[in-house]
């Protein structure tokens, strides 16, 4: 049996958010930032935008305070997936996806989210400084970030980079520059398992159904490989923190 063309399409297909994040744990991230009527919310690495889209909801779209929301990616599909949820929504009038590099954002907002991209700002103390200049005074951030919360061997640490530290150092980075954390919460077991599952999942499905095709090889290899990463490197070692900080 031949594949036809979705593969690309079955890499996120299980994930609701690429992190790990339950519902009820995004529930009380989002009660936290606290976005309130009419609010500009910004999404800087936003993926597909869901947890962008649930928060302008929250702030509620109706009237003339009619909270909005921008979401800015670099991954086409992505934003595609985003645009296509907004729609479904009714949220298309309140809510874009914009293609960009999120280092180069100036517009500020009241409410910013930067779960999981740190990268794209070059790392935690970068990406804590860039985003400084994106909150509007008295605005909150919501950052995903990752640390260690247990020490990583050499090939681990190599994987993620030398900028990882352990979660009193993640604090004492934004602390640094100037953030106060208003809430602190880390992803669980569970949700790290749940993360790892649905990234693997739309893919592994893919190869049950597609075992014959001439990329099912490389993508066997692609998936056990990470696999292995995980249940042998990072499982239980790589934590993911979600700080709600203001200045
Ligand atoms: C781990 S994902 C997190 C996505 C989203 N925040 C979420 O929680 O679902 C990291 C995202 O950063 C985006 N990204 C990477 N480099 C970027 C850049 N230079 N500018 C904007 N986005 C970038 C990727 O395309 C990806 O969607």
């Amino acid at each position: 049996m031949q594949a036809t063309d979705n593969l690309a399409d079955s890499r996120y297909a299980r994930m609701r958010w690429n992190t790990p994040l339950s519902e009820e744990h995004a529930a009380l991230l989002l009660r936290r930032l606290d976005v309130r009527p009419g609010a500009r919310v910004l999404d800087l690495g936003c993926g597909w935008g869901e947890l962008l889209l649930r928060a302008v909801a929250a702030g509620g779209v109706s009237g003339a305070l009619a909270t909005r929301g921008v979401g800015v990616d670099t991954d086409d599909a992505a934003l595609a997936r985003g645009r296509r949820a907004a729609a479904g929504r009714s949220l298309d009038r309140h809510v874009a996806f914009v293609m960009g590099e999120a280092a180069a954002w100036q517009e500020p907002a009241d409410r910013v989210l930067c779960v999981g991209s740190a990268h794209a700002f070059g790392g935690t103390g970068a990406a804590l400084d860039a985003l400084a200049t994106v909150v509007r005074p008295g605005g909150r951030l919501l950052f995903g970030d990752t640390y260690w919360e247990r020490p990583p061997t050499p090939d681990t640490e190599q994987i993620f980079g030398p900028e990882v530290t352990d979660l009193p150092g993640l604090v004492e980075v934004a602390r640094e520059r100037g953030w106060r954390v208003l809430h602190l919460s880390t992803a669980d077991q569970r949700e790290w398992d749940d993360f790892e599952s649905t990234w693997l999942a739309g893919r592994q499905e893919w190869l049950l159904r597609y075992p014959e095709d001439p990329r099912a090889a490389d993508v066997r290899a692609e998936l056990d490989d990470r696999l292995r990463q995980y249940v042998g490197g990072y499982r239980g070692v790589l934590g993911l923190a979600y700080l709600v900080l203001g200045r």
